[in-house]
């Protein structure tokens, strides 16, 4: 999809269609009042009516709308015209603030998956033109525009790479897959690269990583790619969980818990499109990405319940469930990514517990760790980039659950309930003394992932994660 700004008024610009949100004051007012009216449009929030006579569609908008109601607003409007036959759009871009959330509306919602197809039917629609021009028929500064009109590419580009990763089959999306696309996006965006095959991990002495992977026969990558500006203002490492897929190990998930699975890499994809779009943005922020890029299986070498691992910073695991494997992948990346970098921030992204969806529901990020200011600032970002996120808080007593009578940590809680924060308190054991307070963890288990259409999203990967830390690092790494 080519979006374009133009410095022409509206009625100036040559398109097949033209979009107009309405609210139902200008509904009253509308030209084309009675024909809206037959037709059923109230200008409610959302409602979307298409007059093709008069090469029209209308939505409707509350006076004060949000962004998040123009970016879900705009999605819908582009996914119905997807299926019309017009080549181009034009649109007002209505109040400058705004502008942004519409081009995330028009990129989000345009996204489809289709390389599992074998017919596609591509939209006819290519071109989106938006003018200069408000509802109001004031102009803005261009500078400013094509500004905000080129990160939003970026940034919403970024996530729909990272939706592509996470929908791969894990028969395409091995580890060694992914230790390909990350040398490949490195190529690409001029960053580092380094993989760490099994030799490596032995050497690193990454053993509850390699316990996870043993009974693949697709062996585990550690990926570390960096970008490296000149100048930097922060140095920020990022850790990803890349599960190609989650079996449950010996402790095999049930049937239908199992699908989806190939998700569950859902944290490494975020952490490479974070990557990505940080060195098209050309920020001045050092970036570390680290994936941990492993599949959970089950053989005759597996891991076992009762098995003690011992990580890289030299703690004792007692593993009492094979399916929660994610933070015995963590432990060791996040053991690695401190060892190598002297970072500022540390934040991690995992679709560690099916708990955190039970807490949270399943569009909403959880957010830990043990500096308040910090968790809330990421809510703050993700307020505004479009994204749900929530605090689970820590506690003394929480931390009790996981103590094990036979090694330092056990990898399960001995409670059933609190399991996201739980899962969080055993990666506190893996994170260093002065990190404490400059670690977030996040947990993507719901919002990774959607086997049904909500806000900008349709089936499968969602992007969780990217457009909340860029608006993160865009705002605190200054
Ligand atoms: N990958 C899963 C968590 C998950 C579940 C993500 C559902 C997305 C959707 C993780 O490895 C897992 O299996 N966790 C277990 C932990 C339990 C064994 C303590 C879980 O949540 O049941
Ligand atoms: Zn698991
Ligand atoms: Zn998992």
């Amino acid at each position: 999809m080519n979006v374009k700004l133009s410095n022409q008024s509206l009625h100036l610009i040559d398109a097949d269609l033209t979009l107009e949100f309405i609210t139902a004051k200008e509904l009253e007012i509308h030209p084309l009042n009675s024909l809206l009216t037959q037709a059923g449009f109230k200008a409610e929030t959302e409602q979307l009516c298409t007059l093709h006579e008069q090469r029209l569609i209308v939505c409707g908008i509350a006076e004060e709308a949000s962004d998040e109601i123009y970016r879900s607003s705009m999605a819908n409007a582009i996914k119905i015209v997807m299926n019309y036959a017009y080549g181009s759009l034009k649109l007002a871009q209505y109040t400058p603030q705004h502008f942004g959330s519409l081009i995330e509306g028009i990129i989000l919602g345009s996204y489809r998956f289709e390389q599992y197809k074998s017919e596609t039917k591509p939209s006819l629609l290519t071109q989106i033109i938006f003018s200069h021009e408000n509802r109001d028929r004031t102009t803005n500064d261009i500078d400013e525009l094509t500004t905000t009109l080129s990160q939003t590419l970026i940034i919403s580009k970024a996530t729909n790479f990272v939706r592509n990763l996470v929908n791969q089959t894990p028969y395409d999306m091995t580890p060694q897959a992914m230790a390909v696309t990350a040398d490949t996006l490195a190529s690409t965006n001029n960053l580092e690269c380094t993989i760490l095959d099994v030799n490596g991990l032995e050497d690193e002495k990454m053993n509850a990583m390699l316990a996870v992977g043993r009974a693949s026969s697709n062996p585990p990558r550690l990926i570390h790619l960096a970008y490296k500006p000149a100048n930097p203002k922060k140095v920020i490492t990022l850790v990803g969980k890349g599960l190609t897929y989650d079996s449950g190990g010996l402790s095999l998930k049930a049937a239908a818990s199992m699908v989806t699975m190939k998700m569950d890499k859902a944290g490494a994809c975020a952490v490479m499109g974070i990557i990505k779009a940080v060195s098209e943005l050309k920020l001045d922020i050092e970036i570390h990405a680290f994936v941990g890029a492993v599949e959970n299986m089950i053989g005759g070498n597996a891991y076992k319940p009762d098995d003690v691992l011992r990580a890289k910073n030299g703690k004792s695991i007692e593993v009492r469930n094979t399916d929660a494997e994610g933070r015995l992948v963590l432990a060791d990346v996040l053991g690695y990514a401190q060892a190598n970098v002297n970072a500022d921030y540390i934040f991690d992204y995992a679709t560690l517990t099916g708990a955190c969806m039970v807490a949270l529901g399943p569009y909403t990020t959880g957010v830990m760790g043990h500096n308040s200011t910090l968790k809330e600032s990421f809510i703050s970002a993700a307020d505004q980039a479009g994204e749900y996120c929530g605090i689970l808080p820590f506690n003394r007593h929480l931390k009790k659950l996981i103590k094990s009578d036979l090694a330092d940590v056990c990898n399960v809680s001995s409670k059933p309930y609190g399991g996201a924060i739980t899962a969080a308190l055993f990666l506190d054991n893996f994170i260093d003394e002065n990190m404490k307070d400059k670690w977030v963890h996040f947990d993507i288990a719901g919002s990774a992932y959607t086997e049904s259409a909500w806000d900008v999203h349709t089936y499968g990967g969602t992007g969780a994660g990217v457009r909340m830390t860029l608006k993160w690092l865009m705002e605190n790494c200054k």
